[in-house]
């Protein structure tokens, strides 16, 4: 490959780079924790978290959790250390079921969008996410879910 070729080579990758980090930022994988349900709270252990991998772990941003008694999944949120948000993705404009992917809740239906603590960021809805206490206790993430 001569100079010229290998400069115009480098300059297409490094153009294309942001796009191909944005596509694999808005496909994180969505995957349903295990849980169970005891007086009023979900109980997701936290190691539903891990992800386990040859000679390391490594960690989801967030899980999603149903259970038989929602309509819609609850967005477990890693939002720092010990700290979770816990989100109905059920938007608030008319109900359609919320998207994850990009640091985001997004709406497919007509658009709005949340952050990870259920906070409205841009419409039509105008209102919050529903969202529900945690608390962690004995390796497990409990949601308040009355
Ligand atoms: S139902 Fe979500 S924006 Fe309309």
């Amino acid at each position: 490959m001569n100079r010229k070729k290998f400069i115009k080579t480098c300059g297409i990758a490094f153009v294309g780079l942001p796009f191909a980090s944005a596509l694999l930022t808005s496909c994180e994988s969505i995957y349903y924790a295990t849980n169970s349900i005891q007086n009023n709270k979900i109980i997701v252990p936290l190691s539903e978290f891990e992800i386990p991998k040859k000679n390391s772990t490594a960690y989801r941003n967030f899980v999603m959790v149903k259970t038989s008694n929602q309509d819609f999944p609850i967005c477990l949120y890693k939002t720092g250390e010990n700290q979770y948000t816990a989100s109905l993705m059920k938007c608030t404009h008319r109900g359609c079921e919320l998207n994850v992917g990009g640091g985001i809740y997004s709406c497919p239906c007509h658009g709005s969008e949340f952050d990870t603590k259920g906070g409205l960021l841009e419409g039509p809805a105008d209102q919050d996410l529903k969202t529900f206490k945690t608390l962690i206790k004995n390796e497990n993430i409990h949601i308040e879910i009355s």
